[in-house]
């Protein structure tokens, strides 16, 4: 039998990954498919690079035609990032009915319909588990494992950089801009952290899982995005005092039709599984109306696990090419999105006041919550030698996003009363 030829767009951390897979489990992968694979094209930038791995020379080129318009290769790897070049060469690989596997999330948040249409009008695969949580199958495990029950939410702590420095600062209790710059220096967060630490990567992660877990096109602009750089070492104290810990949270709710999907930072309590993840780990807590709880967790990132992922995807399509049932598991969401208003967004809710220290101001401030029907669970003054006022820390029962930024909006208008929001959070667990 022929070998499958496949081109890989990128030579990087994730291809060097793919290459090292699909040639050291040769045998294994022969045994799973029934076929050969082989890297017949790998497109670079630069082709005089020193790599961490040998590729002949013949194999390597610059130019994404000898990838594309090679009328040998079968299946397209897109491991290269960006989004226009990557999306434009996709497209091209489709039109020209080569299959694609893709660990691109950011391509994916942005344009997975348009990429998927595609993929369905030319009868062909298009796989992108690698694109979420990096080593954990969390794409095939919401499109097959969950087929039979409806999810009701999703909670991920899908961002490694963020999850990295957020357990820096609960162990450590180091300052947040400290960590940033340690995690920059041992590579774990990038010179430009932006896109990790403002929730930007969570929130791409996100929109593809609240697609997949609901069934509707969760865009970028649906998610609502908080990053961690307000984050305070002293709310990270607060919050293990309190029993919990503060992570980088992406949670997507359904409520019958009606969905809702967001990232901020959140305290979760120390008991739920999401609280021990820690460092670069990634993991993803599903609730399912017939399972219940269950929760995923492993590498989020790194060469091998994300290369896992994808060279699962490839022994997918190489399994389809062989049944010729290519492009009939295309993910096609079949419901109408609906979203939640802040009206109907509820969750519990950690605040942290500076007020004046004089009487009468615990009850001004608790007849504000009474006034927007917001239930506290507790409210605690804590000493605080930094700060001449009161700090009180409030923890709500749940209550609409509405309801807490009138609140908040109102403790904005009680000068002389409340003298700083120091911080709010979502609480969960
Ligand atoms: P990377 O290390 O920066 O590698 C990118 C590769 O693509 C390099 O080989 C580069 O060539 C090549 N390349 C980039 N732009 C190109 C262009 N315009 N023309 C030709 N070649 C080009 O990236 P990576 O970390 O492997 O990430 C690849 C993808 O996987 C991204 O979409 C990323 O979001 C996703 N991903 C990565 C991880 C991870 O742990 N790294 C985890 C999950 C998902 P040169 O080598 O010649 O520079
Ligand atoms: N920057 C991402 C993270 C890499 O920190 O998780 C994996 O997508």
């Amino acid at each position: 039998m022929k070998p499958i030829k496949v081109g890989l767009l990128g030579l990087g951390t994730v291809g060097t990954g793919v290459v090292r897979i699909v040639e050291g489990h040769r045998e294994d992968l022969l045994g799973q498919t029934g076929s050969s694979i082989e890297i017949a094209k790998i497109l670079v930038q630069d082709k005089s690079k020193t790599r961490s791995i040998s590729v002949p020379e013949d194999k390597l080129t610059e130019s994404a035609r000898d990838v594309i318009e090679n009328p040998d290769i079968q299946v397209v790897i897109e491991v290269m990032g960006g989004i226009e070049t990557a999306k434009s060469y996709i497209l091209e690989a489709l039109e020209r009915g080569k299959h694609v596997v893709t660990a691109n999330k950011d391509l994916m948040a942005l344009h997975g319909p348009e990429i998927l249409a595609k993929a369905a009008e030319k009868g062909c695969d298009v796989y992108y588990e690698a694109s979420v949580a990096g080593g954990i199958p969390i794409i095939r495990t919401l499109i097959e494992g969950f087929s039979s029950d409806r999810i009701t939410k999703i909670m991920g702590i899908v961002n490694g950089t963020t999850n990295y420095i957020l357990t820096k600062m609960s162990q450590e209790g180091a300052a947040y801009e400290e960590v940033l710059k340690e995690a920059q220096a041992l590579g774990y967060a990038e010179a430009d952290p932006t896109s990790d630490v403002e929730g930007l990567d969570a929130a791409r992660k996100m929109a593809i899982l609240g697609t997949l877990g609901f069934h509707v096109n969760v865009a970028l602009a649906d998610v609502s995005v908080k990053g961690i750089s307000g984050v305070s070492k002293e709310d990270i104290a607060y919050a293990k005092r309190l029993g919990y810990e503060v992570k980088l949270l992406g949670i997507a709710e359904r409520q019958d039709d009606q969905i809702s999907v967001s990232v901020q930072p959140t305290m979760v309590r120390a008991s739920h599984p999401l609280a021990s993840v820690n460092g670069v780990f990634n993991a993803v807590y599903v609730y399912g109306e017939a399972v219940g709880e269950t929760m995923f967790y492993g590498p989020g990132a790194g060469e091998m696990p994300t290369a896992t992922s994808v060279v699962a995807d490839l022994v997918a399509v190489v399994r389809n090419l062989n049944l010729g049932i290519n492009g009939r598991q295309v993910f096609v969401p079949y419901k109408e999105k609906k979203l939640k208003t802040d009206e109907q967004i509820a969750s519990k809710y950690f605040i942290r006041l500076h007020v004046a220290d004089k009487a009468g101001v615990l009850a001004q401030i608790t007849n504000i919550f009474a006034g927007e029907d917001v239930s506290l669970e507790s409210v605690v003054q804590q000493p605080n030698a930094t700060t001449p006022h009161a700090e009180i820390i409030i923890i709500t029962h749940s209550a609409s996003q509405a309801a807490v930024n009138r609140v908040l909006a109102a403790f904005g208008d009680m000068e002389g009363i409340v003298h700083e929001i120091k911080s709010v959070y979502r609480v969960e667990g």
